[in-house]
């Protein structure tokens, strides 16, 4: 049983929540899963200025996804950081060359699940999640998301990511904040509740 992890991060959060993701779906005896970043579309020579370039050197050895990638996954978790309440560009370009698959209907019953990162804990977490759901819809994927049997969503005690809608985490406006504890076990709770339906569906 296959489980991919797709993502992008420019500057190490959602590779760190995806690192968690896969921790928990590893927890699930016969999950093969596999990390993959989407590709970049941002000129060398800006990710330099902002910083980013650096921090992508943490995760530079995970593979750059293809879209034929998705095909023969059983489950795939996308992981985004918000751009104005929405998913990144890199991401919605990765997506917007899907359509062969859509035509084959080659995702139709696949495992659809999303976890996130904003820089502000209010600034579009929820409307990321649920517009990526959108195109996971479209290509007839069954979207899993993260039940409040994982409580640790519900803490008001410390600031924290996680919804209903899958896992968060908030890197604040300069991207000090790394996900917090709390963050990264309600990753890998979702990590492992996809893995655990996806291995249901499969009949294994
Ligand atoms: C162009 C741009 C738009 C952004 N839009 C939002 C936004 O709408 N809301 C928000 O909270 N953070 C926003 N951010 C902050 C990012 O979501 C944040 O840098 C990201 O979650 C960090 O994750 P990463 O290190 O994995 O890339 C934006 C950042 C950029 C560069």
């Amino acid at each position: 049983m296959k489980i991919k992890i797709v993502f992008y991060s420019m500057y190490g959060h959602i590779y760190r929540m995806a690192e968690a993701v896969a921790e928990g779906a590893r927890q699930v005896e016969g999950a093969e899963v596999e990390l993959l970043q989407v590709p970049e579309l941002i000129p060398d020579v800006v990710l330099e200025k902002s910083g980013a370039k650096k921090a992508r050197e943490a995760f530079a050895h995970i593979p750059v996804a293809k879209t034929s990638d998705l095909a023969d996954a059983d489950a795939v978790i996308f992981g985004t950081p918000t751009r104005f309440g929405n998913m990144c560009a890199q991401m919605r370009n990765f997506l917007d060359q899907t359509g062969g698959l859509w035509a084959k209907n080659a995702l139709v019953g696949k495992v659809g699940s999303v976890f996130i990162s904003s820089g502000t804990q209010h600034g579009g977490q929820e409307t990321t999640l649920i517009s990526f759901h959108i195109t996971l819809l479209h290509h007839g994927m069954i979207i899993v998301g993260l039940p409040y049997s994982e409580a640790r969503q519900n803490t008001v005690d410390e600031i924290t990511g996680g919804s209903p809608y899958g896992a968060t985490t908030i890197a604040a406006l300069d991207g000090s904040r790394m996900p917090s504890e709390n963050e990264l076990a309600i990753a890998r709770f979702q990590g492992k509740h996809v893995a655990g339906i996806a291995k249901k569906l499969a009949g294994k």
